[in-house]
């Protein structure tokens, strides 16, 4: 289930909001023109379902997203621990890559099929963290500054829309503002203690 919190984005954060009503949340993100929309998730893909195996059981909601956004491009991206001895270091790495506000010059839209992850949204000196959750498909607009963070065990996948191939681009705004608000696991363990 998605979980919103939302913080001032000042010198010492307050919390104004903390909530898992998805008619709550709808209503706050599109505030802020942040478009979030659930599909049911498919039980029965297999443990290691491949890219295609992914796409193809989420074909109809794919196509459609495409159909009216006009994406040209998708895939699908993953990180599960995988027990190896370097997932460690692969797993920190991936998780700085995004972890410090940031644009894009295209929207980020991403579909998580399991596990989660907390984009930050830093709009009108707000910051509207949003856990998403499998089912959770969640559509950042172009120039939103914003970040990602996937915790220090990341464990997602989440089919992703482009409306091109050429990369994924961040352009990072030197704002320490990630450093100041509840990261990852400081909020999902806040939210594991209130339930
Ligand atoms: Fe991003």
């Amino acid at each position: 289930m998605t979980y919103l919190t939302v913080h001032t984005d000042g010198a010492q954060p307050q919390t104004l909001l903390e909530t898992e009503d998805a008619a709550e949340i709808a209503a706050t993100l599109k505030e802020i023109d942040v478009v979030l929309r659930h599909w049911e998730v498919v039980e029965d893909l297999p443990e290691g379902a491949g890219q295609e195996e992914i796409l193809a059981a989420y074909r109809e909601q794919v196509d459609r997203v495409i159909a009216e956004e006009g994406y040209t491009f998708v895939d699908v991206a993953r990180l599960h621990p995988d027990g190896s001895a370097d997932w460690p270091e692969r797993a920190a790495v991936a998780r700085q890559k995004f972890l410090n506000e940031h644009t894009h010059d295209d929207d980020e839209v991403r579909y998580f099929v399991a596990g989660s992850g907390i984009f930050y949204l830093h709009v009108n000196g707000k910051v509207h963290a949003v856990l998403c959750e499998a089912g959770d498909l969640l559509s950042v607009p172009k120039n939103t500054t914003h970040w990602f963070d996937m915790g220090t065990r990341p464990d997602f996948t989440a089919i992703r829309f482009f409306h091109d191939d050429d990369g994924w681009i961040g352009d990072f705004t030197g704002d320490p503002i990630a450093q100041r608000i509840p990261d990852f696991d400081t909020i999902t363990a806040g939210r594991a203690a209130r339930t």
